[in-house]
């Protein structure tokens, strides 16, 4: 039976009693006036033009050939739209897993697209380790993982929450080890836009690899998670058609105004991304100068990821205690790290994920470094 979404449960559980929301990992939304005046004269005709019958069940062609370019060498035919990247996801399982199939997931990962794997194939989970402040994904142990009819590993790099990003040489090292044995290397890279070092930044597998999946969309870097728009890229036309018949059973096209809006967000990619890195690079400053004041509450460490920090908790009780203690007494929601717990593998759980992109998350942060430097800190833990 499917676990629970613990991430969803604490959200639902705390969500509608707090009064700062620190546990989001999307960047600043734009509003649909703001967007629609970033419109091209092409797209603008577009929206005014807009009708409601049924969409392309693959996505808009002008939106896939948009998001085609993203990739080296790809066009509109390489691209399958989803109603966010957590569909994509899953349409990609259904269509590479079956039960006599095997997969490994590195973890820790959003609590779906793991059990997206897991509900149709046996699967192996290989933790990323922290090691003298960085996070490793230790090659050895993913090779120890895979077994003969191994056809699949799922990342998420930049993974959340960690922050965790692969350097090319380790990424390598990952397309060919998955090379070596014909496994797809599928990659979750929707925190791509908020890396912490954009000159840094790793290619899309789907342009490093022949069997390369980038699962991507507009949910995070770009803020516009309620357009639920994301796609799978990747150079196998077979295989998307696949994960076509999969999503038809889904939400068998995106909504007609939405493709529109993300056309046009795609293409004003530059000002919206500057803007939100912005945005994370100030609320970074802050969360630094909190956790410089407690250190006796959080190890400092810098943050990895422009939308989201994940600092080790070094307080009296545990992680989630301490979270839960947040959300009741003070109104503040962080997420403790053990919503990402997995069956999969012990993760660690002595840490928490605090929202970095967006502007609420500025007053956000003063509100949690008053409450922790003045409140007793005894009564901090329930
Ligand atoms: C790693 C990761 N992938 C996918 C998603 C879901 O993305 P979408 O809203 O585009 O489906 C999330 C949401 O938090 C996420 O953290």
């Amino acid at each position: 039976m499917t676990e629970p979404f613990a991430l969803a449960a604490f959200l639902a559980r705390w969500g509608a009693s707090i009064r700062h929301d620190l546990a989001a990992s999307e960047s600043e939304t734009t509003p649909l006036a703001e967007l629609l005046a970033m419109a091209d004269a092409e797209d603008a005709e577009r929206w005014a033009r807009l009708e409601f019958g049924y969409a392309h069940p693959r996505g808009a062609p002008w939106l896939r050939e948009t998001i085609a370019k993203r990739y080296h060498g790809l066009e509109p035919a390489d691209i399958l739209c989803c109603a966010g990247a957590q569909e994509a996801a899953t349409c990609i399982a259904r269509a590479l897993l079956g039960p006599e199939d095997h997969a490994v997931v590195v973890l820790p990962i959003y609590q779906p697209s793991e059990q997206a794997i897991t509900a149709r194939a046996p699967t192996a989970g290989v933790a990323l380790e922290e090691r003298g402040g960085e996070w490793i994904l230790d090659l050895d142990r993913v090779a120890a993982a895979l077994r003969p009819n191994t056809r699949l590993i799922l990342t998420n790099f930049p993974n959340s929450p960690t922050g965790a990003q692969l350097d090319r040489a380790a990424f390598d090292a990952l397309i060919a080890l998955c090379r070596a044995r014909g496994i797809w290397l599928v990659n979750d890279e929707v925190y791509r836009q908020t890396d912490r070092v954009a000159d840094e930044r790793l290619p899309p597998v789907a342009d490093l690899y022949e069997r390369g999946i980038s699962i991507d969309g507009l949910s995070k870097g770009f803020g516009l998670p309620g357009l639920r728009v994301g796609w799978a890229a990747c150079r196998d036309r077979d295989l998307l058609t696949r994960a076509l018949l999969a999503k038809n059973e889904l939400s068998s096209c995106l909504a007609a105004a939405s493709e529109v809006l993300a056309q046009i967000a795609l293409k004003a990619e530059a000002p919206i991304v500057r803007r939100n890195r912005a945005i994370g690079r100030r609320n970074d400053e802050r969360l630094q100068d909190v956790l410089r004041r407690l250190p006796d509450l959080f190890e400092p460490a810098p943050s990895r990821n422009l939308a989201f920090a994940c600092p080790r908790y070094v307080g009296p009780g545990s992680a989630s205690a301490f979270a839960v203690s947040l959300a009741r007494g003070a109104g503040i929601l962080v997420l403790p790290l053990g919503v990402w717990h997995s069956p999969l593998a012990a993760l660690p759980a002595d840490r928490v994920r605090i929202s970095l992109g967006q502007l609420r998350s500025g007053p956000g942060l003063d509100a949690l470094a008053l409450h922790l430097c003045e409140a007793r800190r005894p009564e901090l833990v329930a």
